[in-house]
């Protein structure tokens, strides 16, 4: 047994679904993208390093070249609400004027961190600012900027897993959870 079998209260979304899914958005940005032959993929850490590795490799199987590119930018906290205020903890290393950019998040809940960071990529000059996130919560779906490419509709709770975290802990598990009340309680 794992070191959180224990604090989950139930699989959202498992392994196995994250890959075909993975997998099918790679085949439509791949479809979109015929043509062009460089895409930089500009990844949000820390939340989307296991989905921007993932699926950077499976539009390598079937897509165009890749650059791979980090932000960090952060907006939670410590906590399960998002504060509204988006920290960049880490910028871009490279310029992406004339560059197709494709940003990759794992989840868009408030769509403030996308927002900010689309803002923000506009301001730089690319050729084309597209939006890959793995996962979208329902508040996404009213206020949320553009998403060409979505994953999963997940419900209106609190999820970890697959990069997604709680105070930092849970990103390694390789599926999508609710964790038990008492484990959010815990703080
Ligand atoms: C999480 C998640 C998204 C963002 C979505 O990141 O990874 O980046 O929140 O929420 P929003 O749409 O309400 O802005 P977080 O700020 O927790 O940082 P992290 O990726 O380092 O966990
Ligand atoms: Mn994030
Ligand atoms: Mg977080």
């Amino acid at each position: 047994s794992r070191w959180y079998d224990a604090d989950i209260e139930r699989v959202l979304i498992t392994e196995e679904e994250i890959r075909a899914k993975t997998d099918e958005l790679a085949k439509q940005v791949a479809d979109d993208f015929a043509g062009i032959d460089q895409v930089v993929l500009v990844g949000v850490l820390k939340g989307a390093a296991m989905f921007m590795a993932d699926f950077a490799r499976a539009l390598g199987r079937v897509g165009p070249a890749v650059e791979l590119e980090f932000m960090a930018a952060s907006s939670y906290g410590q906590g399960t609400t998002s504060s509204g205020v988006v920290r960049v903890l880490k910028d871009l290393d490279r310029d992406i004027a004339g560059k197709h950019v494709l940003v990759v998040e794992d989840i868009v809940d408030s769509g403030l961190t996308l927002s900010w960071l689309l803002k923000y990529l506009a301001s730089r000059s690319a050729a084309s600012v597209t939006v890959v996130t793995l996962f979208r919560k329902p508040a996404a779906m009213r206020s949320a900027p553009p998403l060409k490419y979505i994953g999963f509709d997940l419900p209106p709770e609190f999820v970890v897993g697959y990069g997604l975290d709680f105070g930092e802990r849970y990103r390694e598990l390789p599926y999508v959870a609710v964790l038990k009340p008492e484990v959010y309680a815990r703080g």
